[in-house]
């Protein structure tokens, strides 16, 4: 909401936006009952080009290429924002949100892959690395 009163959508663009969230929605909902762990996955990378998004936007604010108007009164009160808050401090309050729901998600993903399968796991060290790490090792050994 609190993005509606800033950008003050047309009728049409609203129409747009509950569609496509009218096709997402099914969408999810049929991935997410046969895939979970890609859903939790996919919803992890949205997060984080929307963390890329209000990066950018933040840019274009402190460039001055977008206008820096005070904060919406239902941004003030969800964000728990200052009374002076400005659109710039909305778009902070949001990308650290959308960082928390990135994290969760890839978080929800990983449990999902189960012990088996550690995503944390470091990666395989190359066999050549290996070799060279022993004659390091045999060459210190022998000095
Ligand atoms: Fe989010």
């Amino acid at each position: 909401m609190t993005f509606v009163q800033v950008a003050q959508p047309t009728i049409l663009e609203r129409g747009i936006i509950m569609l496509t969230q009218a096709v997402f929605y099914n969408f999810y909902f049929f991935l997410y009952l046969f895939a979970p762990k890609t859903a939790h996955r996919m919803v992890a990378y949205f997060e984080e080009e929307a963390v890329n998004s209000y990066t950018n936007y933040l840019a274009d604010i402190d460039a001055g290429r977008h206008p820096n108007p005070p904060a919406p009164e239902i941004a003030i009160k969800y964000w728990d924002l200052a009374p002076d808050a400005t659109l710039r401090d909305v778009v902070l309050a949001v990308r650290a949100d959308e960082a928390g729901h990135r994290d969760r998600n890839h978080d929800f993903a990983d449990q999902l892959v189960g012990p088996s399968e550690p995503s944390s796991a470091p990666a395989a060290i190359p066999e050549a690395a290996v070799e060279t790490e022993s004659k390091a090792g045999s060459r210190r050994d022998a000095a």
